[in-house]
């Protein structure tokens, strides 16, 4: 065969033509559509963005009513899913448990599987956007022992979603609207990313024609290691390890420098962005604020900044060009609205879900789309006779 260029990690190939998000990782640049996220952030809701992001295009009011209400009709899980739940150990990681139960919603929606049925392909979509909130609930009371709720499809999606997870069947559940708009914009700002490890996945799973569900529960699984989604978990856990062992800030980043034990300083760095995240901007603004507005006071939080201050001033960091990443700041937060860490990277794949339908749809749409099978170069023996024995 030809020559085939060596690009470990795809640092230089592109992979597909998209036209869902745009990035500048030099001007720290992030548009969804060609909407800037800050102003997005500013002015959207989660299903919102959903819409933009899978159509194209920011629906008319009339369009997201009928879209919210859509959603919410699907908000049920089938009882034996709900079920499907206790066949798994109480101490799961709720990530696996998160990426198993999407699995397994191919076994219940064998109506939606076909992938040139522009119907059920809308339908899974549908499904996916409502259920996979109440899977990620459930996914957390699993590991709590507490019984699972039922969705209250009275509320908007965000307060649905707080409730499913910090309700309880004794007693009436009051939603705090600062935590709900704070939750309901950290998702926003996951919801795309263009085609990152696991945008890719569900791109390369989809291109064999495997259904929406079976793609992306690939995804999530993507998700889940530490460089990638699971950052935001890692992140809290660093920083936890920080303050208990007393090690200053600066003795842990000599530490990162000297590649100990192959430390990195979590939710610092990307493959894109060269200059700063622009999600981690707005997610530090939301840092002070919600736990202002909780009236939380975090050493984690103050030793992130500490972290952030020495880690920008030293020339390691500069000249790799290391800036903080949308991880760095979101647990700080996630745990200020009482969710435990093994529950962050699930809030990740909330919001990013919509954003990996919009690409498997993208791809699946494209009739240039061919099955992904990357090259390799071989370094293996080279042919050698079979001994006599
Ligand atoms: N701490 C210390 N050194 C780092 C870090 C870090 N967080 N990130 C990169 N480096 C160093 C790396 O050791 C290498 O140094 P050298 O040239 O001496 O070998 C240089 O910077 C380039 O690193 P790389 O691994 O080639 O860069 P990459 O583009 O392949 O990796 C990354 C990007 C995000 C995986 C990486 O920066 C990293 O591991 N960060 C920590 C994990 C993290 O926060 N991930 C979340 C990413 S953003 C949201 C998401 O996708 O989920």
């Amino acid at each position: 065969t030809g020559y085939t260029a060596l690009d470990q990690g795809f640092v230089n190939t592109a992979a597909t033509k998209s036209a869902i998000t745009y990035i500048d990782g030099d001007q720290g640049i992030l548009r969804y559509r060609g909407y800037g996220i800050e102003d997005i952030a500013a002015n959207s809701t989660y299903l919102e963005v959903a819409w933009l992001l899978i159509y194209g295009n920011l629906p008319s009011p009339s369009e997201l009513e009928a879209f919210e209400e859509r959603v919410r009709r699907h908000t049920l899980l089938h009882e034996d899913l709900r079920r499907f739940f206790d066949a798994l150990p109480h101490n799961a990681h709720p990530m696996s448990v998160l990426s198993s139960a999407v699995s397994a919603l191919s076994t219940f929606y064998e109506d939606s599987l076909s992938v040139h049925d522009p119907e059920q392909v809308e339908l899974s979509t549908i499904r996916l956007l409502a259920k996979l909130p109440v899977i990620a609930a459930y996914a957390h009371k699993k590991s709590l022992g507490q019984a699972f709720l039922y969705p209250d499809n009275s509320l908007s999606f965000t307060d649905n979603f707080l409730k499913l997870n910090f309700g309880n069947m004794a007693e009436p559940y009051e939603v705090n609207p600062v935590v709900s708009r704070a939750l309901e914009r950290l998702l926003i700002l996951h919801e795309d990313h263009e085609q990152n490890a696991s945008t890719s996945t569900v791109r390369l799973v989809g291109s064999t024609e495997a259904n929406m569900f079976a793609s992306i529960s690939a995804g999530i699984n993507a998700l889940y290691g530490p460089l990638h989604g699971g950052a935001n978990e890692a992140v809290l856990k660093m920083l936890g390890e920080i303050k208990a062992s007393g090690e200053s800030v600066e003795k842990f980043v000599e530490r990162v420098k000297n590649k100990e034990d192959g430390i990195r300083l979590m939710g610092f760095g990307h493959r894109v962005y060269k200059n700063f995240d622009p999600r981690a901007k707005l997610v530090k603004e939301s840092a002070d604020e919600v736990l202002k507005a909780l009236g939380v006071q975090d050493d984690l939080l103050d030793i992130a900044k500490e972290l952030e201050a020495v880690a920008l001033a030293d020339d390691y960091f500069i000249e790799r060009k290391l800036y903080p990443n949308v991880d760095f700041y979101t647990g700080v937060i996630y745990k200020a609205m009482g969710f435990p860490p093994r529950m962050f990277t699930v809030l990740f794949a909330i919001g990013r879900l919509p954003g990996w339908i919009a690409h498997w749809r993208e791809m699946n749409e494209d009739k240039a789309t061919k099955i992904g099978r990357p090259q390799q170069l071989y370094t293996g023996a080279p042919a050698r006779d079979w001994p006599a024995r």
